[in-house]
């Protein structure tokens, strides 16, 4: 990151505010105050270079420290597959994966991320050669409008990552016990993930198939 203090600290109060239970509730709201904090601060700051490697490609992002990552995903690098559904951190339509771990790109800040890998469903799959979930979606029926449908793809997809690392959830049962992908896992785990269309029991099914190993 080049110049700039405040956005400094704020990055660094930012990753301080990680939450180690990784509860949806925590990370969010811890979340929304270190970006509303930051927010304040920044209120008067200028363009800042910022350095993001997004789905293996390096990205040099000119933009004002108060851009959040999900506006410079959209408006200023064109890759609009990911979405803004409320913008407050509460649907999950804006969910990326940063260095391995699902965030909601509206709550935080691009500036904060310099150096950061970023994946997003345009870097999971193509058209012509669509991810196991994305298969697993279609052939599921796992949404009808589909606004929903890349944060929920973003965030399953790193989901299913943290079950095999054996993190445990608000639901599990036994802490040192393998984990047993229930539908009470599943949901419970895709619960920052919103789906107006209430396409949810096909969802999670299309996950179910892929955790299992099935072939769509
Ligand atoms: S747009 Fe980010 S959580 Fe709704
Ligand atoms: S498919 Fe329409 S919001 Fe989920």
């Amino acid at each position: 990151m080049i110049g700039c203090g405040a956005g400094a600290a704020i990055c660094e109060a930012y990753r301080a505010s990680i939450p180690s239970d990784n509860s949806h509730q925590a990370r969010n709201t811890i979340a929304a105050g270190t970006f509303a904090l930051g927010m304040s601060k920044l209120a008067r700051s200028a363009p800042m270079q910022t350095k993001l490697t997004i789905n293996g490609k390096s990205h040099n992002l000119n933009a004002d420290t108060r851009t959040t990552l999900l506006d410079a995903l959209r408006n200023h690098l064109g890759m609009t597959g990911t979405k803004k559904g409320c913008d407050h951190g509460q649907c999950g339509a804006c969910t990326v994966i940063v260095n391995g771990r699902r965030i909601n790109s509206c709550l935080t800040l691009a500036c904060m991320h310099d150096g950061n890998e970023v994946t997003t469903i345009e870097g999971l799959g193509t058209v012509d050669d669509l991810s196991p979930l994305q298969r697993a979606f279609v052939a599921h029926d796992g949404f009808q409008c589909g606004y929903c449908t890349p944060g929920q793809i973003c965030s399953a997809t790193a989901m299913l990552e943290e079950i095999k690392a054996g993190w445990p959830s608000h639901v599990s049962a036994d802490l040192n016990a393998e984990i047993a992908l229930s539908d009470a896992e599943i949901a419970e785990r895709m619960s920052g993930n919103l789906c107006r269309c209430a396409a949810y029991p096909n969802i999670v099914e299309a996950i179910r198939t892929v955790a299992q190993g099935g072939r769509t």
